[in-house]
């Protein structure tokens, strides 16, 4: 059977990452471990461009035809100023939201080859292995009313932080599904003391918590989640929140494994459909000078491999050729310290295929 993935490079450093990503799929497709039709399509800054809008009708219903998208990343200077409703970063929220991709799966994990980048001592993050589940279709992202307007004598910027029970128990049940699978341990983070959207959510988060009596939950506000992350990080294993705790906590998590260029996430909806991003951004400073990390998009191939085609061989593969260039001593600019020996974007990726290439012989 044939799967059709959707690759959606993006702007920025988003086409040279995905390229080194599409390096592996090819590998797989060539040497028949699997059937797969690439189709590429246009989001963001370059659909603007190209078509006037962030998210084409084409690309969407080319997402919806597809079992999985990769995407590489969206935005940059370029399209700051231009009509906020039509931003690059309008585009991937539009798709997450049109595809109904409210569960966003970011681990945060420390190959132990990395444990020297993390700005935290190497004992405080060795073996780190967090799962974030950010909700990532509803909360303030998405709230109406929004926007900015004139209010007397000056402007007022103003959003609206709305949750509703179906949406709250939804998120809760894919944290509480991926806690089983690992430590049994959900940390729900909010900020019932001040908000009532989230003050509905950890009563929502508590009911739902019945259904699943061998899991431990535990609630924590979240400016005490950041310090938490940084002072004890090992003490979570699942974290569930919102879409906007969500986006700080992860930025924050990527810090402990050593760099922003490592984390891949995975967004699902109830359909099974799944797109694939790192949750690193387009990084315009550094884009088509060939100092972007691969990995996390590399990683999310993985991700992609594991839970849209279920296809775990080709997934774990992919991790431990990661891994096995890791070991190598290979770091792109992000990771590299002195004993390390420095590589570009491309030759990261091909790094990495040849680790594949040789783990599949
Ligand atoms: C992320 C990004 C996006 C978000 C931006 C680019 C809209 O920061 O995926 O974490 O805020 O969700
Ligand atoms: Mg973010």
């Amino acid at each position: 059977m044939t799967r059709k993935i959707l690759v959606l490079p993006g702007d920025g450093i988003g086409p040279e990452i995905v390229a080194q990503a599409e390096k592996l799929l090819t590998f797989f497709v060539e040497q028949k471990h699997i059937q797969l039709e690439l189709e590429s399509g246009l989001i963001g800054g370059s659909a603007i461009d190209a078509a006037g809008v962030p998210l084409p009708d084409e690309t969407l219903s080319k997402a919806r035809q597809s079992d999985a998208v990769l995407l590489g990343a969206v935005g940059g200077p370029k399209w700051d100023q231009i009509e906020r409703s039509i931003r690059p970063e309008r585009g991937l929220l539009a798709i997450r939201s049109e595809l109904g991709l409210f569960a966003n799966l970011r681990p945060a994990v420390l190959f132990p080859q990395l444990a020297a980048a993390s700005s935290l001592k190497a004992e405080v993050v060795s073996n780190l292995d967090i799962m974030i589940v950010r909700e990532l279709t509803g909360g303030i992202y998405f709230g109406e009313p929004r926007g900015i307007k004139q209010q007397d004598c000056e402007r007022q910027g103003f959003n609206t932080l709305v949750y509703s029970e179906s949406e709250i128990e939804r998120i809760a049940r894919v944290a509480f599904d991926v806690a089983a699978k690992r430590q049994g341990r959900v940390c729900s983070v909010d900020k019932a003391n001040v908000l009532e959207a989230t003050e509905l959510w950890r009563e929502v988060v508590t009911r739902v918590a019945k259904d699943y009596p061998d899991i431990e939950l535990q609630h924590m506000y979240v400016d005490n989640a950041a310090m938490q992350l940084v002072r004890e990080p090992k003490q979570f294993d699942v974290i569930v929140t919102t879409n906007m705790f969500g986006d700080i906590l992860s930025d924050l998590a990527s810090m402990l494994t050593g760099s922003i260029g490592m984390l891949p996430s995975a967004s699902l909806a109830a359909s099974g459909c799944g797109m694939y991003e790192p949750i690193h951004g387009s990084a315009p400073d550094i884009a088509g000078k060939g100092l972007a990390n691969p990995l996390a998009t590399i990683l999310s191939v993985s991700m992609l491999l594991r839970y849209s085609l279920a296809e775990s061989t080709l997934a774990d593969n992919i991790d431990r050729a990661v891994s096995q260039v890791l070991s190598n001593g290979l770091r792109t600019k992000d990771i590299h310290s002195e004993e390390t020996q420095l590589v570009s974007t491309d030759e990261m990726g091909d790094a990495v295929l040849s680790e594949l290439v040789n783990l599949m012989k």
